[in-house]
């Protein structure tokens, strides 16, 4: 019991290392927490310091995703719930980390690092459906809302998960988009920040 609660936190730290927060400060010295949506994540990273920053953040979260997930899954094996647990605890993590003051992202790098160690082939689709998304529409959060709300359906009928892990992703996938109620007021107010796909210097 006692290695299984040190894993869920652990995985809680993991999913806690603000990269943005890491890459923006010792790349640029900048605080991106003050610029762009003030989250911590690739997508605000892309907005406020280029495409350079954001590729490090996203590898750097997605990185984060995999080894929490990839540790439960060594040392828990069958354990679903607890595999399930260090998960959601990951996911936490990013969103409000207790090495940032609780102010995180949106936790879509981090989610997307654990779904693509555990489901590499509907997570690549789903990764091509949000990019495809993204480019029409221009706005990365409805990508991401979108994409949050088909992904447990593309899963069930690709790869048929156990129901442990099914019940997982639609946990993760309604905390993402719980998460992004800020950007939805933002959209409908007409005032949500686009992607903004220049190279900046
Ligand atoms: O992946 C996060 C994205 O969906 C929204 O980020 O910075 O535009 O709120 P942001």
């Amino acid at each position: 019991m006692f290695t299984k609660v040190i894993l869920v936190i652990v995985s809680y730290l993991l999913g806690s290392i603000p990269s943005a927060l890491i890459v923006g400060k010792l790349w640029k010295g900048v605080d991106v927490r003050k610029h762009g949506s003030g989250n911590l994540g690739a997508t605000n990273v892309l907005r406020v310091l280029g495409w350079g920053p954001a590729i490090l953040v996203a590898i750097m979260d997605v990185g984060k995703g995999i080894l929490a997930v990839y540790l439960a899954q060594t040392f828990l094996r069958n354990d679903y719930l607890f595999i399930l647990l260090c998960i959601i605890a990951a996911v936490i993590g990013h969103s409000f980390p207790i090495f940032a003051g609780f102010k995180g992202g949106r936790s879509v790098g981090v989610s997307f690092g654990i779904l693509f160690y555990l489901f590499p082939k509907s997570s690549i689709i789903i990764f091509v459906i949000a990019i495809i998304i993204a480019a029409i529409t221009q706005y990365k959060s409805v990508a991401s809302i979108t994409c949050a709300i088909i992904y447990p359906f593309l899963l069930y009928s690709i790869e048929k998960p156990p129901v442990e892990y099914l019940t997982g992703v639609i946990l993760v996938c309604i905390f993402i988009i719980y998460r992004h109620i800020p950007n939805v007021k933002r959209l409908i107010k007409g005032e949500e920040h686009k992607i903004s796909w220049k190279i900046k210097k």
